[in-house]
């Protein structure tokens, strides 16, 4: 773990404006910066940088917060890594704290890994560059491949001299340890003698999603001998071939903005594609997808378009492979290339232009083609169309999504002109049989959910208003106000009224003491614990400022201060007064606009907590259960108008 110490020190020396201007261009715009969001192609400026609080927001995404959040939404890291990249702009030392000697031997061990794995890199390059041997092997070869030398540099593409060990000589010459050249096997040890892994191959180095380099593939330049085409780093402490996806580091970007990923098969057609300018492209490198590279896509994007070869037992390979894909909840697409084609050699003959259209054009909902697929081989075979049934909906009962999994039997009914009961029946069938296999309870039955389609902007009442109270706190805390109270008192003849009272009271401290009186508990969590933590530091005697608590929080209460933060430099964008959400002018005094926000507030939760008193009666049976229900509902409503009557004023 990195040190308490080493996260503060990073956090006092970042700075916002600075880290973000390595990847945003940003301008001046009063005490703010301002740029074009990195989240979305847009024209005209939103993405907004303070300085001042040290946070961002980008307001056509939603996004925003700290320097970290900002790493991460933009550079996928998580949260060790935008440390450590911090930490390297700055340079900062990076402390680790809690580590037993064996995990730090093991953080040491991975370390020199990846030092000796950076060396290769550089070193194969070099070769290819800087000899004759590497410029008329390698470097012709991966030119006659159609790779420009801006995309050779890109990928760091290299060569491996056709020698048994200069690799490994110029390594323990240059002060690396045999043991870590063994262990990323980049050099074989055998019997005392020592080769060079990848001797006579052109290199393709492997990143990782933040940029390290992890293992390599090489490739073999003849094809008389028969040595295998492609040859790979093995399995290590660092390159776990199931957990890497080739091209992620160049292309997560482009997954995330684009919202898709797509996915081909080898080295050379993700290079063609990011050549081709389509740079949203990855591959398992000719392996089987995994669960662990689909969990890699699925912090990008959930849609994932799969291309793959047109012959038919391609077809059938790749088919397979998809349901995994749907089981992780994403929608996949399917792009089969022409027979005799695959992406880097359709790429390599068609303009951008051209393969953008032919994507589009032969990308199909995986389920939709497969039925279609599958119904064209079993047409008049009806022994062969009830296998495919099956088939069609073993993948179907893969989809997590209810409603999802009811649209595909419907259009699989369709496709294969089969009546839907049949189907329904088949994943009935299909689901009990897995959850006995898999001893897991069985899914709840599927059910036919219809919903209205929801009105795309939905305001939350409840949600606008402790929003508002946080904000509140946040923007202006302790400032003091005079704010009229209303007491319940008795008078002289003795009935209960209510007297105004002048009290004078910092913000905070009104509204905590009003919501105590009225037990009154935020609903949603992250204001919930923004609130607790605000008070609290309202309260004690330091310093207060917003951003000496906004490093210390979870990411998702850091997002809903910055958004606090950030309107100030917004317009009013929601019509809040339909909705009873006081809006702020700025005429208005600000305990005035406590008060009604409070007032608000509760007068919200009574109207709650009346609905639930009918609904509650409904069900009430015998008739002395109802009049209590009654009367406790007439208390409410009153106390309702009472707030209401006392809003009227303040308003
Ligand atoms: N592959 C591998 N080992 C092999 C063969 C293939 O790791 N012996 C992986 C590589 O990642 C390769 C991918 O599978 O890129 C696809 O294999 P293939 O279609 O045979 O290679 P291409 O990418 O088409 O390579 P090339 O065009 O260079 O022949
Ligand atoms: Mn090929």
């Amino acid at each position: 773990m990195i040190s308490k110490t080493t996260i503060d020190n990073v956090f006092e020396t970042a700075r916002v404006e600075e880290v973000i201007g390595d990847f945003v261009q940003l301008k001046r715009s009063g005490s703010n910066l301002k740029g074009l969001s990195p989240f979305t192609d847009e024209r005209s400026p939103s993405f907004m940088v303070s300085p001042v609080k040290q946070i961002w927001k980008d307001f056509s995404s939603g996004k925003g917060g700290n320097v970290v959040a900002f790493l991460m939404e933009h550079e996928h890291f998580n949260y060790p890594e935008a440390i450590k990249y911090l930490a390297k702009k700055y340079g900062i030392e990076i402390e680790e704290t809690q580590q037993s000697d064996e995990q730090k031997e093991q953080a040491n061990e991975r370390e020199s890994m990846y030092l000796v794995s950076e060396y290769a890199n550089e070193f194969f390059q070099k070769r290819m560059h800087e000899t004759d041997e590497g410029q008329a092997i390698g470097l012709s070869y991966f030119k006659e491949r159609g790779f420009t030398s801006e995309t050779i540099k890109k990928f760091d593409l290299g060569y491996s001299p056709d020698d048994w060990e200069v690799f490994t000589k110029a390594a323990l010459e240059d002060g690396y340890k045999l043991e870590f050249l063994e262990k990323t096997g980049l050099t074989i040890v055998k019997e005392n003698k020592r080769f060079d892994r990848f001797k006579g191959r052109v290199m393709f180095p492997i990143h990782s999603m933040s940029g390290r380099v992890l293992g390599f593939g090489g490739r073999i330049l003849s094809n008389t001998k028969k040595a295998a085409k492609y040859l790979n780093s093995p399995e290590s402490d660092i390159y776990h071939k199931s957990k890497v996806l080739y091209g992620i580091y160049y292309a997560k970007q482009a997954i995330a903005k684009e919202d898709n990923c797509y996915l081909v098969e080898g080295y050379t057609d993700v290079i063609q594609f990011h050549q081709s300018g389509i740079e949203n492209t990855v591959s398992s490198s000719g392996t089987a997808l995994t669960p662990e590279q689909i969990r890699l896509i699925n912090r990008l994007t959930k849609n994932i378009t799969v291309l793959f070869d047109g012959d038919a037992a391609g077809t059938r390979a790749s088919l397979r492979g998809i349901d995994l894909i749907l089981e992780q909840g994403m929608n996949v697409k399917v792009c089969p290339f022409p027979e005799g084609e695959d992406p880097d050699s359709f790429a390599r003959a068609n303009s951008e232009d051209e393969l953008r259209e032919f994507l589009e054009e032969n990308s199909y909902d995986f389920i939709t083609y497969k039925a279609s697929l599958l119904m064209d081989e079993a047409k008049n075979d009806p022994v062969k169309k009830a296998g495919l049934i099956r088939d069609m909906v073993n993948s179907i009962s893969k989809i997590p999504d209810n409603i999802q999994r009811e649209v595909y039997l419907q259009e699989c009914s369709r496709i294969m002109d089969i009546n839907e009961d049949v189907l329904y029946a088949t994943l009935a069938q299909i689901e009990n049989k897995d959850a006995k296999s898999s001893g897991k309870p069985q899914k709840k039955k599927m059910e036919v959910v219809k919903e209205e389609a929801a009105p795309k902007v939905k305001i939350d009442p409840l949600y606008e208003l402790e929003r508002k109270i946080i904000s509140l706190l946040v923007l202006y805390g302790r400032e003091e106000g005079e704010f009229h109270d209303m007491l319940l008192k008795q008078n002289d003849q003795g009935e209960m009224i209510y007297e105004s009272e002048i009290q004078e009271a910092k913000v905070f401290e009104k509204i905590f003491l009003d919501l105590q009186e009225d037990e009154i508990e935020f609903t949603n969590e992250d204001f919930k614990k923004l609130f607790l933590l605000l008070i609290e530091k309202l309260n004690s005697e330091d310093e207060f400022g917003v951003e000496m608590i906004i490093n210390d929080i979870e990411e998702s209460q850091a997002m809903k201060l910055t958004d606090i933060l950030m309107e100030e430099e917004q317009y009013e964008l929601h019509d809040w007064d339909r909705h009873d959400i006081p809006v702020k002018t700025k005429d208005q005094g600000i305990s005035q606009y406590v008060t009604q926000t409070i007032l608000s507030l509760r007068r919200h939760l009574v109207g709650k907590k009346i609905n639930e008193l009918l609904e509650e009666m409904k069900e009430v049976e015998s008739e002395s259960d109802r009049t209590d229900k009654i009367q406790e509902i007439m208390s409410y409503t009153s106390l309702s108008t009472i707030i209401s009557d006392r809003l009227g004023r303040v308003m």
